[in-house]
């Protein structure tokens, strides 16, 4: 595989665990109840460990085959020393590293809020990263909230996902869904509004205007904004119709299409998760 295919999956690999992580240890501390119940959503520390030892192997990967990217096989090494020591994003890359062995520690031993805090500040990364490292306070904190609410909405689908097919096993947990995506939506509204003008914002910092459908960098977002606005009309109608109407006719018909469409949301978020993946990497053709 050559170094540019390979940089592309490593930050796919990379953003997929990371925000996984956040969402859905982020999950439970608005969308579920206190009491009880919490299990059921509830993220094992198993699953944690494993995603943030997934966060630690990519961010590996994308390190390295960024240094190999700019020089060849002899001297990454040098590359690598270069790029972390000798370089205005170099200081970002040892944040990362840090707060990725922190993330570690902290879901092996910490407290449930420890996981969520890290791997904020680990998405925040991406504010002085990469092309946002130019675009100034404003750009680079905008980056910043674009990544965080991004990784709200995709990694939380995953616990909510969990929740919906428990409940189509026992229905007992179908009262626990209906309040559980009632909140989700509610910050499902807030974290699309945040990528939708943060989006909108990075777009004019990146072409000054609209993107062209003429130039590659164009077509890869616009791929990626067309996903995202799938993404949005699924949860539209798991807010305003599967909610609203369909669960408190049919539940167990609301729950199967309610779990059919977070899978295919989930799906959709993670192709712009690899569309973003190579779009980080390319330059439009100005
Ligand atoms: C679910 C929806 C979305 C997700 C998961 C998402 C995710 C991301 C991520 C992870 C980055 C950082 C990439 C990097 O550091 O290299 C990013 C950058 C960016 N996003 Fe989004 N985003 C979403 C929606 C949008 C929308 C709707 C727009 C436009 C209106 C948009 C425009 C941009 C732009 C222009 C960048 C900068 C890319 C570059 O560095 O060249 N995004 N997005």
């Amino acid at each position: 595989m050559d170094v540019a295919s390979t940089l592309v999956l490593a930050r796919w690999g990379y953003f997929l665990s990371v925000m996984i992580l956040f969402g859905s240890t982020l999950f439970p501390f608005y969308a579920l109840n206190r009491s009880g119940t919490a299990s059921r959503a509830q993220q094992p520390r198993g699953i944690n460990l494993a995603l943030a030892l997934a966060t630690i192997a990519f961010a590996g990967v994308w390190l390295v085959s960024f240094a190999a990217g700019l020089t060849d096989r002899e001297g990454t090494l040098e590359a690598l020393s270069g790029v972390l020591l000798e370089t205005g994003f170099g200081p970002v890359w040892i944040a990362r590293i840090s707060l990725v062995i922190l993330l570690l520690g902290a879901s092996l031993w910490g407290p449930p809020g420890f996981v969520p805090a890290i791997t904020f500040l680990i998405l925040t990364c991406e504010g002085w990263q990469g092309h946002a490292a130019v675009w100034g306070i404003v750009g680079s904190l905008s980056q910043a909230v674009h990544v965080a609410a991004a990784a709200a909405w995709i990694g939380g689908l995953v616990p909510l996902g969990r929740l919906i097919v428990a409940a189509r096993r026992d229905p007992t947990a179908t009262a626990e869904v209906v309040t559980a995506l009632g909140r989700f939506s509610s910050m499902g509204v807030a974290a699309v509004a945040l990528i939708a003008v943060t989006g909108a914002l990075n777009t004019w910092q990146m072409l000054g205007g609209v993107p062209d459908p003429g130039d590659a960098y164009g077509r890869v977002l616009l791929i990626k904004i067309s996903l995202f606005a799938a993404m949005v009309c699924l949860a539209l109608h798991n807010r305003y119709f599967l909610l609203e109407k369909r669960m408190k006719v049919a539940p167990a018909q609301g729950l199967r299409t309610l779990s059919r469409n977070v899978l295919l949301e989930q799906i959709l978020g993670f192709a712009v998760l690899l569309d973003v993946s190579a779009l980080g990497l390319m330059a439009p053709n100005m």
